[in-house]
């Protein structure tokens, strides 16, 4: 789906509390050329290249976002914290409510993994960024790390408000009779039904590790896949690939099927629910 502001606000309207943009950079990127997203059996694997309009461009659909009053996350990538800074500074300006910052794209080259995987790095650049803006400000790792918790850590060094975890994971599909990567960057990142044990494990490896929010995606498609990873930690969720799987009923189906299963077992408030799985 094009990321406009009529597509992310049918989005709102379908139940998300909220709205997380794709990942926008500096300067406008085409990204990679097809096929950029396959569906597989039990995820889907997709390597985009972080294609987005720019900042610039970007700003005059935020803008026309915000009269409708839709709590926006702001995604930005950069490959350093001066472009980092600068992009949180203009999303802040058009009335971003909340940064991401996505140091965690498995198969962009310069702006995921080098930056997500160095922890002096992802202090550095959460401080910075923490230092010139006013808004909650989130850091996006990557769960195709060793060093997981030592990462969400020097986030919190950094100041940051929270952690979301987990970017999709390194993953790669070979065409037998081409005999060859399916994908034209081959390699990609790996989402949906399948990554959910390797997010909850995340989130809850993060949880024991950090005092400030951690917000838990990867994999939830029912409110019951919502629920574990609120148990291991999370205090709010992402959904990504489940509107491959149910459309954009998918936000609401998954909000029915919480509180259903809330009230089937004596719960009022989800905060009730948080980090409950560490003993
Ligand atoms: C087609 C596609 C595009 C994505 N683009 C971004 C992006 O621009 N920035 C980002 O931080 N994550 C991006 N992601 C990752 C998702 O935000 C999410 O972390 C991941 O897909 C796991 O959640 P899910 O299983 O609910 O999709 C993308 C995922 C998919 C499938």
């Amino acid at each position: 789906m094009d990321e406009d502001a009529g597509s992310m606000e049918r989005i709102f309207n379908c139940g998300a509390g909220a709205i997380v943009t794709k990942s926008i950079g500096l300067e406008p990127r085409e990204g990679y050329p097809n096929p950029t997203v396959i569906e597989l059996e039990h995820g889907i694997l997709n390597a985009m290249g972080l294609p987005n309009p720019g900042i610039g461009e970007f700003g005059d659909e935020l803008k026309k976002l915000k009269k409708s009053k839709i709590p926006i996350i702001g995604s930005i990538f950069g490959a350093n914290s001066k472009e980092f800074v600068e992009l949180a500074k203009k999303m802040q300006s058009y009335g971003a409510d909340a940064l991401e910052l996505n140091m965690s794209c498995p198969h962009a080259k310069g702006y995921g993994l080098e930056i997500g995987s160095d922890t002096e790095l992802v202090r550095k650049i959460t401080s910075k960024v923490k230092e010139a803006t006013e808004i909650p400000v989130f850091v996006k790792i990557s769960p195709n790390l060793m060093n997981i918790a030592d990462i969400a850590k020097s986030a919190e060094k950094g100041n940051a408000d929270g952690i979301v975890a987990i970017n999709t994971v390194k993953a790669m599909k070979i065409d037998l009779e081409l005999k060859m990567p399916v994908l034209a960057n081959k390699i990609g990142g790996y989402s949906g039904k399948a990554i959910k044990p390797i997010g909850v494990r995340c989130v809850y490896d993060i949880y024991k590790n950090v005092n400030i929010p951690v917000i838990g995606v990867g994999g939830i498609t029912t409110g019951e896949d919502a629920l574990e990873y609120i148990m291991a930690g999370a205090s709010a969720i992402q959904i990504g690939s489940a509107i491959y799987y149910r459309n954009l009923d998918a936000f609401k189906k998954i909000c029915d099927e919480i509180e259903i299963w809330m009230r089937d077992h004596g719960y009022k408030n989800i905060s009730e629910l948080v980090g409950v799985a560490h003993t």
